[in-house]
């Protein structure tokens, strides 16, 4: 453990046998935004999350919802197939799966963008997987106090058809004031350039604030996003973050990051799962409804 090597810009960490988050972990996280763990889940363990992935699609009805999720649009954010998605799990399409009539162009296995949002707290596997004791490490070792655990995302970035998800700061849709969010994004299958993994912008997690907000329409009807800042984000910098299976990357709330369009043949399958400290304030404007009286998610387990 502990043995870097600097590819890119980013610092990367053997964390096979990860003891929690050194110095120098901390470090690279601080400087980059984001910090790059391989090897800090085992290959085994992502196979079982895919075959329980597989076994959760086996009890979906890909005739009962349509809703494709895309960032190229806002159409996700008038549907309250999405907005009530917080607490649920539920399925979301890619753009280009549907045909002209409307059917589906190849089996639904193939189709999704991605499960979401509440797997952490409502299936018994994703949630044990979500509340293990590295996570609770990387949380207390990057500072989060009261970690609580929000949102979780499966995503399939599909052969042919897996979307760009435009540039973009999880602090946007996970606003807490201070904000704290962090992302803990797990590689199931490898991710290269071909078949869409991320890429980042090292350092801009340093700026004042995020640049965007996603929220709560007046009426709470819809959501929308408003721009806090103008400037474009400089793409041509983005460094790609390839990840292997089983590789945990961890992103700052602030750190601009986005992922290319999946044309290869090879799926590029990860799980996502997002902490914020309960120790700041969650707005009632956050698409995510969620009450810290209520339904608090910490590493402890599931409060229904
Ligand atoms: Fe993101």
């Amino acid at each position: 453990m502990g043995k870097m090597v600097t590819e890119h810009a980013l610092t990367r960490f053997d964390a096979s046998n990860f003891g929690g988050v050194t110095p120098e972990m901390k470090r690279a996280f601080d400087s980059d935004g984001v910090l790059v763990l391989e090897g800090l889940v085992a290959g085994s363990t992502c196979s079982s999350l895919m075959q329980r992935m597989g076994g959760i699609l086996d009890e979906f009805d890909p005739g009962e919802h349509s809703t494709i999720f895309s960032t190229l649009n806002n159409a996700q954010g008038q549907e309250d197939y999405f907005l009530e998605s917080g607490r649920e799990i539920r399925f979301f399409f890619e753009k280009e799966a549907h045909g002209e009539g409307g059917a589906l162009k190849a089996d639904f296995r193939v189709s999704l963008n991605k499960v979401g949002h509440a797997m952490h707290d409502l299936d018994p596997e994703f949630c044990a997987f979500s509340r293990q004791p590295a996570f609770r490490e990387i949380a207390a070792g990057l500072g989060i106090a009261v970690p609580l655990l929000l949102q979780s995302m499966y995503i399939f970035k599909p052969p042919q058809i897996g979307g760009e998800v435009t540039c973009h700061q999880d602090s946007s849709y996970l606003w807490t004031e201070p904000q704290s969010c962090i992302g803990l994004w797990l590689a199931l299958e490898d991710a290269t350039i071909e078949n869409g993994c991320l890429w980042g912008l090292p350092g801009m997690h340093r700026e004042a604030a995020p640049r965007s907000r996603y929220l709560r329409t007046e009426g709470e009807s819809g959501a929308e996003n408003i721009t806090l800042d103008e400037r474009p984000w400089p793409l041509g910098d983005c460094v790609p973050i390839e990840a292997a299976r089983g590789t945990l990357v961890v992103l700052h709330g602030q750190f601009p990051h986005r992922s290319g369009a999946n044309r290869s043949d090879k799926s590029r399958e990860a799980f996502a799962l997002h902490l914020i400290d309960g120790g700041a304030d969650y707005p009632a404007e956050n698409w995510l409804r969620w009450d810290k009286e209520n339904s608090i998610s910490g590493f402890d387990g599931p409060i229904s």
